[in-house]
């Protein structure tokens, strides 16, 4: 059971992290370009990035970890880690929401996201879901028994 839910824990991590990077990059192309039937294929593919790869992916792994939490609630309701896991996911979680409200205001035609900040916020992805790796695995080993 355990090993099954980290498995659904993975596949939603892999959907939610790539799902927000991929929409970065293409934040990032659709800032520069001038081409309006460019623009709109570029709104179509970050709308799809975003509600077929990341909104189900964070709904997957917040919903597989929440019930990992609940094999053994004694145990990570007082650990540590899983504290300062959970500040960073909450992070990751305002990240998701902002690339949405960026991603809405270019489809609009009213947003003023550049490519240096759609960028900035790839690089924010990717550095808030290294913490909460670390955290997880060396983390719950070797900092914070
Ligand atoms: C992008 C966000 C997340 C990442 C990158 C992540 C990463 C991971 C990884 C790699 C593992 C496997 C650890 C192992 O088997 O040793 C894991 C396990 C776990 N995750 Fe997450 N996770 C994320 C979100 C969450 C959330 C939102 C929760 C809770 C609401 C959560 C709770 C847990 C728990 C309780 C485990 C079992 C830990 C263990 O005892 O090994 N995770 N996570």
């Amino acid at each position: 059971m355990v090993a099954w839910t980290l498995v659904v824990h993975l596949c939603g991590i892999v959907l939610w992290v790539g799902g927000l990077l991929v929409t970065a990059v293409l934040l990032s192309r659709h800032a520069q370009e001038t081409a309006p039937e460019a623009r709109a294929a570029l709104s179509r593919v970050e709308r799809k990035t975003m509600r077929a790869l990341a909104d189900p992916g964070a709904l997957l792994a917040i919903a597989a970890g929440i019930t990992l939490i609940f094999t053994n609630r004694s145990y990570y309701l007082h650990a540590t880690w899983l504290h300062f896991k959970l500040l960073f996911v909450l992070a990751l979680i305002v990240l998701h929401g902002y690339l949405g409200i960026e991603m809405k205001g270019m489809q609009k035609g009213s947003g003023s996201l550049t490519s240096g900040r759609a960028w900035f916020l790839f690089a924010t992805v990717l550095v808030v879901f290294l913490a909460i790796l670390i955290i997880t695995l060396p983390g719950e080993v070797y900092l914070f028994r």
